[in-house]
């Protein structure tokens, strides 16, 4: 390939859009033209030609800014900037001076960076900050306010100062297991793209989660409906220590959403082959949280099935953001703080697992997780 051909060729593959502008007089905006416009370019711009109107191609008062001072003041510049449409996305341009062309025209080089994502992640990070640190200081402040108390009037007031020792007690549990969350999450975030090596049995795990949950849902008059496999394995590929967490949280809430008296269902069923037939239920909203992994093969499925109020359809999707709880569920016996669907939805990922959700507002709700199986049993059966 001669090198022109070559640098043409190079130029049009670069993946960040490119344009080279050309200007002869600063008053006049309509005579500066694109002389050059690469592939990502002529997509993002939606421009056909390689050549034409500056105007025709951009509008935004911050690249044309960013152009002109390239173009008249020979300096480089940038500028960033939103486009509007269908889907937002933030571009920060950057223009040099190249100087003059065989024409007499200025000449100056336009690069765009998208930096949705970047942002993205940064206001994520913000945003996770500001509620692990205002989720922190809820208690916090209420210990401060009990130990000023306990100092002063209520001093010598012996039934006083149990009362608040055990609210003070309950406060600093809550700090805690907010602390022990936020440990887990970004533990199991650093190790998400390493898959687990252990083999762990499914029905025995269960059977000790739904155990040690029985106390609670006594608590909270919530029956426990487990229906062990008696003699069963199903051996699923993880790590233990991650499936207990899964399961004690997709519990935790079947129990803490449950009415009075209600039954949580906790079921497994080993040898599904097919999710999108084991994810058709008829009537239900359902929403794949985590989508399982198309390469596996088989897989066993927790469901916990809770008759709780259910959840509206818009806020599905939501679920396993962290810190989210749906509106009008954030006090009370229902306190908590968004994490635990959050680590689910980790450890599923890690896991090459499935999470699904299925619920209706008044409707109660079913979680569903798949974890692939360590070897196919016999006789595999597709999911009905
Ligand atoms: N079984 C359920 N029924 C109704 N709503 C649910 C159920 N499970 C989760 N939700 C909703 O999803 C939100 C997020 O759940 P998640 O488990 O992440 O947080 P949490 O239970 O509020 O707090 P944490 O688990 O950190 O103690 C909950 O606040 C609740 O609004
Ligand atoms: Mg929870």
């Amino acid at each position: 390939m001669p090198a022109a051909q070559l640098y043409a060729a190079l130029i049009d593959a670069l993946p960040d859009p490119i344009l080279v502008v050309a200007g002869f007089e600063a008053e006049d905006l309509t005579a500066r033209r694109y002389i050059l416009a690469n592939a990502a370019a002529r997509e993002m711009l939606r421009i056909t030609a390689e050549e034409g109107m500056l105007l025709s191609a951009v509008r935004d008062p911050v690249v044309l800014t960013t152009v002109d001072a390239a173009l008249f003041d020979e300096t480089d510049a940038e500028g960033a900037y939103e486009t509007t449409g269908a889907q937002t996305r933030s571009l920060r341009v950057r223009a040099r001076w190249l100087g003059f062309g065989h024409d007499g025209a200025r000449l100056a080089l336009l690069t765009f960076h998208d930096e949705t994502e970047v942002r993205r992640v940064e206001r994520t990070r913000v945003d996770f900050l500001a509620n692990a640190s205002h989720e922190l200081r809820t208690p916090l402040a209420s210990l401060s306010g009990f130990i000023e108390t306990l100092r002063g009037h209520a001093r010598d007031d012996v039934a006083a100062r149990d009362k608040f020792l055990g609210i003070m007690q309950a406060q600093a549990d809550r700090m805690a297991r907010l602390i022990a969350d936020l440990t887990s999450l970004s533990r199991i975030e650093l190790d998400e793209h390493v898959p687990p090596r252990g083999v762990v049995d499914l029905v025995m795990v269960v059977g000790e989660v739904v155990e040690a949950a029985s106390p609670l849902g006594a608590q909270r008059r919530v029956k426990l409906d487990w229906r062990s496999c008696a003699g069963a394995s199903m051996t699923v590929r993880g790590e233990r220590d991650q499936i207990v967490q899964v399961v004690q949280n997709l519990l935790d809430n079947a129990i803490k959403y449950s009415p009075d008296n209600a039954s949580v269902r906790i079921e497994l069923q080993s040898g599904l082959s097919d999710l999108a037939a084991a994810a058709s239920q008829e009537g239900v909203p359902r929403l794949s949280l985590v989508a399982p992994d198309p390469s596996q093969e088989t897989y066993a499925a927790l469901r916990v099935t809770d008759l709780g109020p259910g959840i509206a359809r818009q806020n599905l999707p939501r679920l396993s953001e962290r810190f989210y709880r749906v509106d009008g569920q954030k006090s009370g016996a229902r306190s908590g703080t968004g994490l635990g669907l959050a680590i689910v939805k980790h450890i599923m990922n890690r896991h090459r697992g499935g999470l699904v959700v299925a619920s209706a507002e008044g409707e109660g709700s079913t979680f569903t997780a798949y974890f692939p199986m360590a070897h196919a049993p016999e006789g595999v059966v597709k999911a009905s």
